[in-house]
């Protein structure tokens, strides 16, 4: 029997995910490519869902009760794989969970303006996120260098919680809600909601042949949880064989097993920072 050191046991604790709904699950996917070793344990807020339409008061709340049921499970690392909470409400998680890596996630403009050619950048989030500061500040890092368009997508990731069965419906949404903003000289959208990578082949479909680049930053933010657990040496051993617990507050089991289904589908074209 080997006895671990209070280092390799802290090692060997899961990170912890959450988001409203199933949406995290796409940046949950990525992290389990970059970091097989590691265990994941996943909460999905879908009895809450959705934050974007609710105060920041509201979002911070149910953000810091979904954190405490990942605790229990003694995490070493927190992804608020949430744009929404993570603009409500991380840098309250940071200051409470100061010994603890805190990641969060922003819609990726940036990615989106360096590879720009001066046309026009659609953002997709939810209102919420595109009403806070956080948001303003990011763009206006851009102002002279594109031509950034926000949009709140209000009742759009509802399409993914309900597991993408409406494809009629989507597609209308997408006619009425991007259609249009979308120029000729669109050159890419941003999703800037965790739930949107899922309806990447619709939102594809409905551009059509049109020459638009798709970016969402799920790469970028599972890149920056594995640094920050090197620079805190909290990778786990490599020959581990990692594994993946899905919480959801829902009452719906149902909801389990929509989460397992969008965690193997694959995006593979989506372009990500
Ligand atoms: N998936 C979430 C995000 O990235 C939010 C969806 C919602 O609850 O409104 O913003």
């Amino acid at each position: 029997m080997s006895i671990l050191s209070d280092k390799e046991k802290l090692k060997n604790r899961p990170i912890g995910f959450m988001d409203s709904g199933v949406g995290g699950l796409s940046v949950l996917r990525e992290a389990v490519r970059v970091l097989p070793a590691e265990d994941f344990i996943y909460f999905g807020d879908s009895a809450n869902a959705p934050y974007g339409t609710k105060t920041v008061k509201e979002i911070r709340d149910l953000t810091f009760k979904a954190v405490e049921n990942l605790m229990d499970y003694d995490i070493k690392a927190l992804v608020v794989a949430c744009n929404t909470a993570t603009s409500a409400a991380i840098t309250e998680l940071r200051t409470r969970y100061k010994d603890m890596p805190v990641i969060g996630i922003e819609p990726a403009v940036k990615p989106a303006v360096v590879c720009s050619r001066g046309g026009r950048i659609i953002v997709m989030a939810t209102p919420m996120t595109l009403r806070q500061r956080k948001f303003r500040e990011l763009i206006k890092t851009y102002d002279n260098e594109a031509d950034i368009v926000p949009l709140a997508c209000e009742g759009l990731m509802e399409y993914v919680e309900k597991g993408i069965t409406d494809k009629e419906g989507l597609m209308a949404y997408l006619d009425r809600a991007l259609g249009p903003y979308v120029t000729d000289d669109t050159e890419s959208i941003v999703l800037g909601c965790t739930h949107y990578p899922f309806i990447i082949k619709e939102i594809k479909e409905y551009l059509g042949d049109r020459n638009i680049v798709l970016i969402d930053g799920s790469k970028g933010t599972s890149s920056q949880l594995k640094r920050r657990l090197e620079e805190k040496d909290l990778l786990r051993d490599a020959d581990h064989e990692g594994k993946v617990t899905i919480l959801n507050s829902s009452e719906d089991p149902g909801m389990i097993e929509l989460s397992k289904r969008l965690l193997e589908q694959k995006d593979p074209e989506v372009e990500n920072d």
